[in-house]
């Protein structure tokens, strides 16, 4: 914690505390920076808080949170009281603004708010840059005293590592992201006539995933074992791979091992938390519901959600795209294929899922794709 409780009141005291529970169980930056601005208000016992943004880009200063405006306000950051804090990086009192020659009268007359008195502190991260400001604005019965500079202080620099964690913690995300895709772009080289099948899945995965209600945190899982599904074909040579005609039993064992790859693979990377059961997803996209599928013959719910909906979006995007050996199927063929394929093949909420996006989008009608 970043406060001397010296120089707070036991109210102040515990808004703080309360702000810094919320921040270790929310994630999304703007829920908790919003959160951070109407703790400040309500302790402060001030109309408004802003915290402004710079943009290095522009060198303007926007509102990522503004309380009771619903528009970004957006100048430049050397203009105004906002602009002079962000430049000095000093906090700044002022208990009547029209005093001073800084305040910018223009953000007033187009938000029709009138300003009477406001502090504003920089934001400053732990790089000691300065990302910002944190404005409270119009004490409602009395100025501002230094207890009330002392506590937006504190909690400017709450907002600062806050931002600053987030970022972080997105930017970790984005590469993870980033070299999954990578990995996928690379199995999909093998072979220029399939390629595209594994972002294909990964899409239809998605949508079967919503018209199935499934928890977000599942759904991120599927989405990374679609990607990754086939990444053990890897293991699996071009003559097999891209063999045109009938492949031989023999051939058919190796390509079928492609799955026992992928979950080799995929569990020798630290997928945790709610990733944990991306290998798993991905090694039972050829297990059937019948029990005659592979590499381990699971039945009904052995399978898992994952499992079963990768099923049905691998087979969807393989018999609707080309193959070496084939021209790809029509959609009402496919679809209907699915459906016969409900109970023995495949899972039947997984299928219908399918069946009602592509109703739902207008690409056919219900009359075409008839369900018992
Ligand atoms: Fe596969």
């Amino acid at each position: 914690m970043f406060f001397n409780s010296k120089n707070i009141e036991a109210i102040q005291l515990k808004s703080l505390l309360r702000i810094t529970r919320a921040i270790s169980h929310v994630r999304d930056l703007n829920s908790l920076i919003t959160l951070l601005a109407s703790e400040t208000s309500k302790v402060l016992d001030v109309e408004r808080s802003t915290v402004f943004l710079h943009s290095s880009k522009t060198d303007e200063l926007w509102s990522y949170v503004a309380e009771g405006e619903s528009e970004e306000i957006r100048f430049s950051a050397s203009h105004g009281i906002a602009g002079s804090v962000f430049r000095s990086e000093k906090t700044l009192v002022l208990n009547d603004v029209s005093k001073d020659q800084r305040f910018n009268k223009a953000i007033d007359k187009t938000t029709g708010f009138i300003t009477r008195n406001m502090i504003t502190a920089p934001i400053i991260n732990p790089s000691r840059v300065c990302i910002g400001v944190f404005q409270v604005i119009n004490k409602k019965d009395d100025n501002f005293t230094t207890k009330d500079v002392h506590f937006l202080e504190i909690v400017s620099s709450e907002t600062a590592v806050t931002i600053e964690n987030v970022r972080l913690l997105e930017s970790r995300e984005r590469m993870f992201e980033d070299l999954i895709k990578a990995l996928t772009v690379s199995i999909e080289a093998r072979d220029p006539l399939t390629a595209g099948h594994s972002f294909d899945v990964t899409f239809l995965s998605g949508k079967i995933a919503d018209y199935m209600n499934i928890d977000c945190d599942i759904k991120e899982a599927i989405y990374y074992a679609a990607l990754l599904h086939d990444y053990g074909k890897i293991a699996v040579p071009d003559s097999i791979l891209k063999k045109p005609g009938t492949l031989s039993e023999d051939e058919t064992a190796i390509l079928r091992k492609h799955v026992h790859h992928t979950k080799i693979i995929l569990s020798s990377i630290e997928f945790e938390g709610k990733l944990e059961q991306v290998p798993l997803f991905a090694s039972q996209h050829h297990e059937r519901i019948d029990g005659k599928g592979y590499p381990d013959g699971l039945k009904g719910d052995e399978i898992s959600i994952g499992g079963k909906i990768i099923a049905v979006a691998d087979v969807f995007e393989a018999l609707t795209a080309k193959r070496h050996y084939r021209e790809p199927y029509s959609l009402k063929k496919t679809l209907n294929l699915l459906i016969d394929g409900i109970g023995t093949q495949f899972d039947r909420k997984a299928v219908l899922a399918l069946r009602d996006y592509f109703i739902d989008i207008g690409k056919l009608s219900a009359e075409e794709v008839p369900v018992d």
